[in-house]
This record gives C-alpha cells, sequence and structure tokens, in this order.
C-alpha cells in the first residue's frame, strides 16, 4: 500500500514534532497519494486496539503549528515489554513470550493497514523496538517492510549519527539553567552541583558545561572526573585562583557508575566538609545540589534541531519511497548525520553497537580537560 506510518517512542525530545511534519509534507511533496499514519502513544499505540489509537490519512491542516513546540504531538511511551527478557530472571520465559506477542500484534497491525514504511523517530531503546518489529514481520510474513530510525533524544548517544534530534535544545536549557545559577552561587562563595539527564553518557553534561563554563564536568565514562578527591582538589585550586564559586556539571548516569544512587549529595558533604577547603577560605565552604531534569527536555526546539530533524525526515522519506536505494538485504535503517551528510545505516548494525559513549579520545571531552 502506498501508506506510511510515523511513531514517536521512548523519551520524548523537542524537534520531534519537526520529524513529524517533516516526513509528512517530504512525502506530500513526492506522492500526494501516499498516506500519513500516526500512531499515538509510542510502540503501545501500534500494537494496540487500532481504532484508539491512530490517526489514518492524515492531513495538512492536523499538523498546522506544531513545529515550534517541543515534545510530541502524537504522544509517547516507554514499552518495557518490548526489552529483551534476561536469560536468568525468574519470569524470562513469560517474558519472553509478553515480546513476541507485543510484536507479534504490531507485525500483523502493520501487514493488514498494508504499511510500506514505519518511520520510528526515537532514542536506542525505540531503535531495538524498531529492529524487533522488523524482524517479527519478515519472520511472519516472508517479505520486508521499510522501518526507518530517526534519531531523537537529548542524550546524543546513538551510535552511527554525529547529532540528535533533541540534543542542541537540551544543551540550551542547560545553559540557560547553567548561567542563572552562577548569578546565585558567585553572590554567595559557594559550590553548586547541576545534575542532568544523558541516560549512561556524559554529552549533555559535557556540552551545557563547556558552553556556560563549568568549574567541572564529571561524566559516568571517565571515573577520574568524579573521584571526590579530585573534585576537592580542582575546587581548591579555583579558589586559590580567585573564582568565588565553583560549579559542577554532573550526569546522572554517575550515580549508577559510582554505585552511589545519592552521590550528589554525598560528594556535597564531602566538599563542605573538605579541610583544604576550609583552610583557603578560612570557613568551610556552603555547598548546594540542583537537579535540572526534565526542565532540560522541553520548550521550544532550537533552530538546529528543527533543521536537522527536516534532514532527517526528508532522508527517511527518499528510503521509503525507494529514492534512496539500500544494500541487498537490509530493509531497516537508521537515518544518521555523519559529517556533513545524512545517510542510511543498517538499523541491525547500529542496535549491536549499544549507546555511544563518551571516551578519553572524543575532542569535546579533551576541551573539557583543558577549559575546567
Ligand atoms: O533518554 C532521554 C532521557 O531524558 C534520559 O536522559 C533520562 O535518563 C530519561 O530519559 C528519563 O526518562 P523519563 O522521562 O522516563 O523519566
Amino acid at each position: 500500500g502506498k501508506k506510511i506510518a510515523i511513531v514517536t517512542s521512548g523519551g520524548d525530545a523537542p524537534g520531534m514534532n519537526a520529524a513529524i511534519r517533516g516526513v509528512f509534507r517530504s512525502t506530500k511533496r513526492r506522492d500526494p497519494d501516499h498516506e500519513i499514519i500516526l500512531f499515538n502513544n509510542g510502540f503501545r499505540g501500534l500494537a494496540g486496539r487500532l481504532e484508539a489509537s491512530m490517526d489514518v490519512d492524515v492531513q495538512r491542516r492536523e499538523l498546522r503549528d506544531i513545529l515550534n513546540r517541543g515534545g510530541t504531538c502524537i504522544g509517547t511511551g516507554r514499552v518495557p515489554e518490548l526489552l529483551p527478557a534476561d536469560p536468568d530472571a525468574p519470569d524470562a520465559e513469560e517474558r519472553r513470550e509478553a515480546r513476541e506477542a507485543f510484536l507479534d500484534v504490531a507485525a500483523v497491525n502493520l501487514y493488514q493497514l498494508e504499511v510500506s514504511g514505519l518511520v520510528v523517530i526515537g532514542g536506542d531503546g525505540s531503535y531495538r523496538g524498531a529492529h524487533a518489529i522488523a524482524e517479527a514481520y519478515r519472520a511472519k510474513f516472508g517479505r520486508s517492510l521499510k522501518v526507518v530510525g530517526i534519531p531523537a533524544t537529548i542524550d546524543n548517544d546513538i551510535y552511527g549519527t554525529d547529532y540528535t534530534i533533541g540534543y542542541d535544545t537540551a544543551v540550551g536549557n542547560t545553559v540557560d539553567a547553567l548561567r542563572k545559577i552562577r548569578d546565585t552561587v558567585e553572590s554567595h562563595r559557594r559550590a553548586v552541583i547541576l545534575e542532568v539527564m544523558g541516560n549512561a553518557s556524559g554529552w549533555l553534561a559535557l556540552s551545557a558545561g563547556i558552553a556556560a563554563g563549568a568549574s567541572t564536568i564529571l561524566i559516568p565514562e571517565i571515573a577520574e572526573t568524579y573521584d571526590p578527591r579530585a573534585v576537592v582538589g580542582r575546587c581548591v585550586a579555583a579558589l586559590e585562583g580567585d573564582y568565588r564559586y565553583f560549579i559542577i556539571v554532573m550526569a546522572e548516569g554517575v550515580k549508577k557508575a559510582s554505585g552511589d544512587e545519592r552521590y550528589g549529595e554525598h560528594l556535597a558533604k564531602y566538599i563542605a566538609q573538605s579541610e583544604r577547603i576550609h583552610e583557603v577560605l578560612g570557613h568551610p565552604m556552603s555547598v548546594r545540589n540542583n537537579v535540572i531534569g526534565h526542565l532540560a527536555r522541553g520548550g521550544p526546539p532550537s533552530a538546529f534541531d528543527n533543521i536537522l530533524a527536516a534532514r532527517f525526515a526528508r532522508g527517511a522519506v527518499k528510503v521509503v519511497l525507494g529514492e534512496t536505494e539500500l544494500p541487498d538485504g537490509v530493509d531497516d535503517v537508521a537515518m544518521s548525520l555523519r559529517g556533513r551528510q545524512v545517510v542510511p545505516m543498517p538499523l541491525g548494525e547500529v542496535v549491536g553497537h549499544g549507546p555511544r559513549l563518551v571516551s578519553r579520545d572524543d575532542e569535546l571531552f579533551a576541551i573539557s580537560q583543558d577549559l575546567t
């Protein structure tokens, strides 16, 4: 059939709406007869009772005024059943069956609707779901469905793409927050810890910290960045260098990496009780904790994110409509920005690599070492 279905999945990201709109317009421009279907609330919408969970043959006016809004106008969601079950878990068999049942309904729905291409806008977890749906479809119907991933997550942690939709906006929001924090923290000669999202990666923390001139940036990938003694050493150096404040940007993943879910509070205490800092200041350091959390994920998307979304959307439509040829045997891909080009990469390859994490060799990490 001449039908393209769109789903947004996982954590919402500013710019997802621009991607939806982009897929709609880039499709209609090429073939006005092609129909667009929108599934609501992530993969649940596509594996549920369809009449309640989708919009068929969407018209242009239905997508009016979505471009400059954050979030996703069709809703999103996380589907724990879709995650591959841990084979050692006591309920592994039940979970495997639940996952297969979910995938089966999704594949049947897509088949019955005669969808020719499914565009999944989301992050790493969503890509896994998308890849599993493509596999389930092929296994069940003996032919392939084109499934195209568009990378959208504020974490910027998808393998193979330089940028994901939403990251730039979240960095901007975090920089705004850091500028505000600096005003108050500087007035008090304080230290402050701002915990930011990013899942297991430190990209958001690194970029925002560099852009706003944070005193130090703690990321889960590199243990020495969050060693409390090293943090105090950096704080002493800052105070001796006549700085009135010490701003710590901490990626949320540090909590898991350090094995301490209350790492932020414990670090604050450690700094407050540091004798070395006491000596420099003449009194103990006052420290405060802040968590920006979802505030970084909302609000209007940046121009960069909206443009990136339009590029990925156009690339995805070209794949679904066959304008971009895929290598033999590949029918599910992820659109990726590599340098200046948007290219499709096999979804299986992207999923196989797992999330993209910061390494010591990354330029951004090296910059953070130079500047903080
Ligand atoms: O993946 C995006 C993200 O914002 C992560 O940075 C964060 O760990 C997670 O989602 C939060 O998820 P939720 O919105 O479900 O609390």
